[in-house]
């Protein structure tokens, strides 16, 4: 599903704007994400970093999160941006958080201060982990 231009542009600026709000203190790599969900909302997110490093999360997940728990049940696009020279890519953890709310063919827009690239949700991640897996019965060899 591609998104209208207007939609996408929006969800791209709040992507941006949110990223000023990154909690960073340790590694001062600003992240902004933002996801449409299901109910036609937007919902933003920054990276929150702890001194306590594996505390860390992510702004993809910080988003996807309140996006949740305020009722949706379906992420359809999802906006990252990060304020630098090149593009930065979604890290494996959002990822597989993703893939419990997105489609294959939702869209992935990725962003930096000079361009925007935007993916199938399949091609960054096309063999997830999921609640399939959890139906079958593991065999163990005696
Ligand atoms: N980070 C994100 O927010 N999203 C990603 O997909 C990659 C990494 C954050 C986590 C941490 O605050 C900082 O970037 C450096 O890893």
């Amino acid at each position: 599903m591609l998104l209208a231009e207007k939609s996408k542009n929006k969800l791209l600026e709040t992507a941006k704007l949110v990223s000023q709000k990154a909690y960073a203190p340790y590694s001062h790599f600003n992240v902004g994400a933002a996801v449409l969900s299901n109910n036609d909302q937007i919902f933003s997110g920054c990276n929150v970093e702890n001194a306590s490093f594996g505390a860390t999360i992510c702004a993809e997940r910080v988003a996807i999160t309140k996006a949740i728990s305020e009722g949706a049940s379906k992420i359809l696009a999802l906006a990252l941006f990060t304020p630098t020279s090149t593009l930065t890519m979604p890290c494996g953890v959002c990822r597989q958080v993703m893939s419990e709310f997105m489609d294959p063919t939702s869209i992935i827009y990725i962003s930096s201060l000079t361009k925007t690239v935007s993916f199938h949700f399949k091609e960054l991640f096309p063999n997830p982990f999921n609640k399939t897996d959890l139906q079958k019965t593991s065999i163990h060899e005696k």
